[in-house]
């Protein structure tokens, strides 16, 4: 299958709740009422991560830089977490996550989606779907704010997990570990990623290792979009059953090098 390429209209914010923990933060929502989405889990011991970011993001506000703009403390977090990719990309053509997101459209609206790394959530503010948005800090009540390598999603719970430019820490199989945990037999796995960490020609990972990696997790590769100059993306569905293998051999994946086209 060939995932649609044209840019998303962008869509208005449909005030999603991420989680029974954001929920219960944001005090003054409409969606108070709603019980507990099935979809999160309780927090549990396996989670300390989030608790310990929660905690180091409560009472950030916003600081003064030196030439007196206000910059929240949590925008300058996200741009050093990001490595300045959101300067970088400003300047490419497309973006991989309105790619995503027409695709998104383009499939069922009862689709349950997780987005892992979320950043300012537009996946969510763009589709009609019920969306978890994950990330690791975040000002938005809406984000689910985790180390998405332990989320307090339900196993088997999602129907689409998403990487948008995410797989950023050496650690990233532990955050695939974490997509094949709650996503339900035949959910789909998309990823985007820089194009130059999976270039062997620049340094990067070889493209079919990776593939090689996340196949062996559970998954199958449905399609591969290799036609941008700045990102590919990688379709997957997990297998209804397969053999757990055990040492996988995951690729290195070098620090982001965003590029300007
Ligand atoms: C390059 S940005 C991409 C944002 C968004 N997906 C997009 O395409 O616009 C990567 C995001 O991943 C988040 N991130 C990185 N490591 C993470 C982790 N261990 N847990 C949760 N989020 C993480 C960062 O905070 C950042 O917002």
């Amino acid at each position: 299958m060939e995932p649609p390429q044209q840019s998303a209209a962008g869509g208005h914010k449909r005030g999603r709740r991420g989680g029974a923990r954001n929920r219960r933060k944001n005090t003054s929502s409409s969606q108070q009422a709603r019980p507990p989405s099935p979809a999160v889990a309780p927090p549990s011991p396996s989670s300390p991560p989030a608790k310990r970011q929660r905690k180091a993001v409560a009472g950030q506000g916003a600081a003064k830089s030196k030439g007196g703009n206000t910059m929240s403390l949590l925008d300058k977090m996200r741009a050093r977490l990001s490595g300045g990719y959101q300067e970088q990309m400003s300047h490419w053509p497309e973006q991989p996550v309105n790619v995503i997101i027409s695709w998104l459209k383009s499939h069922n609206p009862s689709w349950t989606v997780a987005d892992f790394g979320c950043g300012n959530a537009a996946v969510a503010k763009n589709v009609k779907n019920k969306v978890f948005s994950i990330d690791l800090v975040s000002e938005d009540p809406s984000v689910i704010a985790c180390d998405m390598a332990h989320t307090p999603l339900e196993p088997t719970s999602v129907d689409v997990a998403i990487f948008c430019l995410s797989l950023m820490g050496v650690n990233y199989p532990s955050f695939l570990e974490e997509a094949n945990r709650v996503l339900k037999p035949s959910g789909w796995l998309v990823i985007a990623e820089v194009r130059s960490r999976l270039d062997p020609n620049t340094g990067g990972a070889d493209p079919e290792k990776f593939s090689k990696a996340i196949i062996q997790l559970g998954f199958s590769l449905v399609s591969k979009d290799a036609k941008n100059k700045m990102f590919i993306l990688f379709y997957f569905r997990k297998k209804e059953k397969s053999k757990v293998v055990k040492n996988i051999d995951w690729p290195e994946l070098k620090p982001c090098l965003y590029k300007r086209r």
